[in-house]
């Protein structure tokens, strides 16, 4: 069974991007540790990262068809895009919102979250192991459901 993992703008920065913020790690560190987690639940992952909206819409639509469960970091499109919610929308599986950083203790225009209104759970503050903590939910998830 295959999980989408999709990442949002900036996040291709990560490591060098405010490392204060977000630590020091980059994108290619969560997405091995994220391989190693998935295997301990039986999963295969597609990992993706892209600045372009339309970019996450047509993966979210993909995984429509291939994947049994969604784990996202949507970035700043978190608190802009309508369309990610509603592609998150037409997904049937189950949707783990992450975000590195704390963004209830940030700027205010990072307290709405327009992905919450559709997932099924949300991690913020806990660094990048928010991802692997997400997948490990959507993995015992997945597993009672086989049985
Ligand atoms: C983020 C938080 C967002 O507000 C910000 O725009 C990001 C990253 C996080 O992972 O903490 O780019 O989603």
């Amino acid at each position: 069974e295959l999980v989408y993992i999709l990442n949002g703008p900036n996040l291709n920065l990560l490591g060098k991007r405010q490392p204060e913020i977000y630590g020091r790690e980059t994108l290619s560190d969560v997405e091995a540790a994220c391989r190693e987690t998935a295997a301990t639940f039986g999963l295969d992952i597609r990992f993706h990262q892209s600045n372009a909206e339309h970019q996450i819409i047509d993966w979210i639509h993909e995984a429509r068809e291939a994947a049994c469960g969604v784990v996202i970091n949507p970035a700043a499109f978190t608190h802009t895009s309508v369309a990610i919610l509603d592609a998150l929308n037409a997904f049937e599986g189950p949707v783990f919102e992450v975000h590195i950083s704390n963004v209830h203790k940030r700027e205010s225009f990072r307290h709405h979250s327009y992905v919450s209104h559709r997932a099924d759970g949300v991690i913020a503050g806990f660094g990048v192991d928010g991802y692997t903590l997400a997948l490990r939910r959507l993995g015992a998830l997945i597993a009672s459901r086989r049985d």
